[in-house]
């Protein structure tokens, strides 16, 4: 290959066809340099060059087989195109959001769900997904939270690798998998203020303890690929650091595929005020080690060969990325056969058995919140009429979440239509209540066709309020239907407040007011504010988006066909001035000194990281280990015996949480250690063991600026959310390791 082509391997390009109907709302990232049919126009040249080496975007299969043919044809290499494409919960069949995921604590529903997703978009010709998002988010503010899986760093990378897993198999070659790309590394959920691609300021330890595990578990379960992120992290951008790349990255996590920027993120070096311009911008994030570059046009690659030229980058750099592509391409059987069967991708997007696993994984990630005098499960015999309210009880697009495009919404029934196919006798009636609320300014996504609210030319406020009072009073309960609107939440979706938008809460209060009993739905993908309803609205439960499959998963779990067992994968705030407010915070001075943190508002969260109810109860049994004291290499079994007490066959997410009394460093006042799902009948039994060792009790260590293993006393807690007491201890006599 010349330069010129090993610079074109390494240059992914945004196909713009996506683009065409945004052109009139949005710049679509061209900005007012280019039409999209200009940019398809210079793709398309760099194709029959043969210097493009991955394209974004293309789910259509004959598209594919088109640029694809347009790539080998002429080109004295014969290297095929790769596709990558954001397959984040599903492709035609959409699963909950990657939050809502984490909240089943359930890694088989995970991976089972990825592989789907894969199934789907690899019939369809994509051979790489850039998920997943394996960022911590600690900030609800912040709309990308929807995509990660929460605050905590061992259930962040359990469901990580999960999702790796799900969605590489075992080979990459198997026709029905794709290369998995966790991303945004590194550091990027902690931007400040939670304003998307804010800088961001983090601690080594932090780093080391909290954000950078979930990707070293994506890597070790064998990701093949890695984004970069779009902010400064520390001052230096993630895109140009070499030390995230090269020292973390290669040297420490032993990772051997290759890495692409984010979208637009190379040249944005030069935005950043570090590279002088897009040729040092090239060179910069080439030796930095991002591999790949993803761009929309003019790609700062593109100018490699002339750097080549003039000595400013060395021909082993070049070549040693240009490897790293074409062993992907070659481990994903692009080398065989690079092209897709049309007829078969159609019979794999239509698969009635992908459509169940979108179900079980919408059950398995609900969490009930509150259930105040089990006011749920609704019993359907004694049901006449209902009422579903508010502005997303008849949505179907809302359901789906945001980053999903090829969707099918004939095939996702609103909440409401779920309630009236499962109730069948009773009359289902519902309203809207409130008029949608249009963001103010258009999210990324609105021009990508049917994603913003709907809201009908007459409405009319006044008389649409009134008719959801109406049949709240006359029905035995009002199933409240409210949340965030799809757009609202995602890449540029950062909101300053947590409020329900517009006047869903004044809607919620009236039919409270009615006295006729209230479920409160929550269709969303981050915390609101709920101090109100917490107090006064007798049963909430967290849908969050809940995907293609998302009403028939509702109705289940409201009649109790199956009883919720998510939990929280963050700590829920009462209100956006607690922010953030993370359950594994260490303890300093005055702990017990309310007063000394907010005078006006209490430090606990409304509803505690890993909390979720369900139709029946738990009853723990005493936490025993089988040994008082571990050595360095040592691992301690912690055992409890949970109870199903109730009477509804129900599931319990066991938690294990550890405090280290002293050492090296003053540590979490609590931090997650293992945790496990068990499905339990009623009076059934089951007796949960988890290991304790240097694996779990190890940390780095600001101080020595190293891992570390201290001699000290381990408090035990297990239970089902974050404030199980601690019952047990183990003393470790280890030595401090450097
Ligand atoms: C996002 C990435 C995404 C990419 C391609 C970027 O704006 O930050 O997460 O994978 O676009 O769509």
């Amino acid at each position: 290959m010349t330069p010129a082509q090993k610079a074109g391997q390494l240059s992914q390009y945004m196909w713009a066809d996506a683009l065409t109907a945004a052109d009139d709302e949005a710049d679509g990232g061209l900005g007012d340099t280019m039409t999209p049919a200009q940019q398809r126009a210079q793709v398309e040249a760099a194709l029959a060059r043969g210097e493009v080496g991955s394209l974004l975007f293309v789910t259509d299969p004959e598209e594919t087989n088109r640029l694809q043919r347009l790539a080998l044809d002429g080109n004295p290499h014969g290297v095929p195109l790769l596709f990558g494409y954001d397959v984040i919960h599903g492709l035609r069949t959409i699963f909950p959001v990657p939050i809502a995921m984490a909240a089943s604590w359930d890694p088989a529903i995970v991976e089972r769900a990825q592989a789907v997703a894969a199934r789907e978009a690899r019939a369809v010709g994509i051979h790489w997904t850039f998920a997943p998002m394996v960022d911590i988010a600690r900030d609800p503010r912040w709309g990308r939270i929807v995509e990660g899986a929460g605050e905590d760093a061992v259930l962040g990378a359990a469901i990580g690798a999960a999702q790796v897993r799900g969605f590489q198999g075992e080979r990459w070659d198997d026709p029905e998998r794709v290369i998995a790309g966790p991303k945004h590394f590194a550091g990027y959920g902690a931007a400040v203020g939670g304003r998307d691609y804010d800088e961001v300021e983090l601690s080594d330890h932090r780093l080391w303890n909290v954000y950078l595990p979930p990707f070293r578990a994506a890597i070790e379960a064998g990701a093949g690929n890695v984004m970069t992120a779009y902010m400064d992290l520390n001052g230096i951008p993630a895109t140009g650091n070499r030390w995230l790349f090269t020292e973390v990255l290669r040297e420490t996590f032993g990772f051997d595929g290759f890495v692409v920027s984010d979208f637009n993120a190379v040249r944005n070096l030069v935005t950043h005020g570090f590279a002088a311009d897009l040729r040092d911008a090239g060179v910069r994030a080439l030796s930095a080690g991002t591999d790949m570059e993803m761009a929309m046009a003019d790609p700062a690659f593109a100018t490699l060969p002339d750097s080549l030229a003039a000595g400013d980058v060395d021909l082993d750099v070049l070549d040693r990325a240009a490897r790293r592509v074409l062993l992907a391409k070659a481990r994903a059987g692009l080398l065989d056969d690079p092209f897709v069967d049309v007829e078969r991708s159609r019979e794999v997007l239509a698969d009635p058995a992908h459509r169940e696993v979108a179900r079980e994984a919408a059950e398995r990630a609900a969490v009930l919140l509150r259930n105040e005098g089990s006011l749920l499960p609704l019993d359907p015999a004694a049901l006449s009429r209902v009422a579903v309210l508010g502005p997303l009880a008849e949505s179907r697009r809302d359901l789906l979440g945001p980053w999903c495009f090829d969707y099918d919404l004939d095939e996702t029934p609103t909440l409401a239509e779920g309630l009236r196919a499962r109730l069948g006798n009773a009359v289902v009636d519902s309203a809207w209540g409130v008029r949608p609320v249009v963001r103010p300014t258009p999210s990324l996504f609105d021009a990508h066709g049917g994603n913003k609210p709907i809201v009908p030319a007459d409405f009319d406020d006044d008389a649409e309020f009134a008719r959801a009072i109406e049949l709240a009073t006359a029905a035995d309960v009002a199933v409240v239907v409210l949340g965030e609107w799809q757009n609202m939440i995602g890449e540029q979706a950062s909101r300053s407040s947590l409020e329900l938008p517009g006047r869903q809460l004044e809607l919620l209060q009236a039919v409270v007011a009615t006295g006729t009993p209230v479920v409160l739905c929550l269709v969303n993908g981050r915390p609101v504010d709920l101090r109100w309803a917490a107090e006064n609205v007798p049963a909430i439960i967290e849908l969050w988006y809940p995907g293609t499959q998302g009403a028939a998963a509702a109705a289940r779990l409201l009649v109790g066909d199956v009883s919720p067992g998510g939990k929280l994968p963050l700590t829920w705030p009462r209100s956006v001035g607690q922010v953030p407010i993370v359950y594994s915070h260490t303890i300093s001075h005055d702990p017990a000194n309310q007063a000394a943190r907010y005078w006006d508002e209490p430090s606990t969260p409304l509803f505690p990281f890993g909390h979720g109810l369900s139709y029946t109860r738990f009853a723990y049994g005493v936490v025993t280990l089988d040994r008082d004291s571990i050595g360095p290499d040592d691992t301690a079994t912690v055992s409890v015996t949970v109870t199903n007490t109730g009477d509804h066959a129900a599931d319990e997410v066991v938690q294990l949480y550890v405090h280290q009394r002293h050492g090296a460093a003053s540590r979490p006042i609590r931090e997650l250690k293992g945790f496990c799902r068990v499905t339990l009948e009623p009076g059934a039994a089951e007796t949960v063991t988890f290991p304790l060792g240097r694996d779990q009790l190890t940390y780095w260590n600001a101080a020595t600026r190293g891992w570390v293993l201290d001699a000290t006393v381990v408090d035990i807690a297990v239970g089902g959310d974050s404030t199980a007491p601690f019952t047990a201890a183990v003393t470790v006599t280890a030595e401090r390791a450097s």
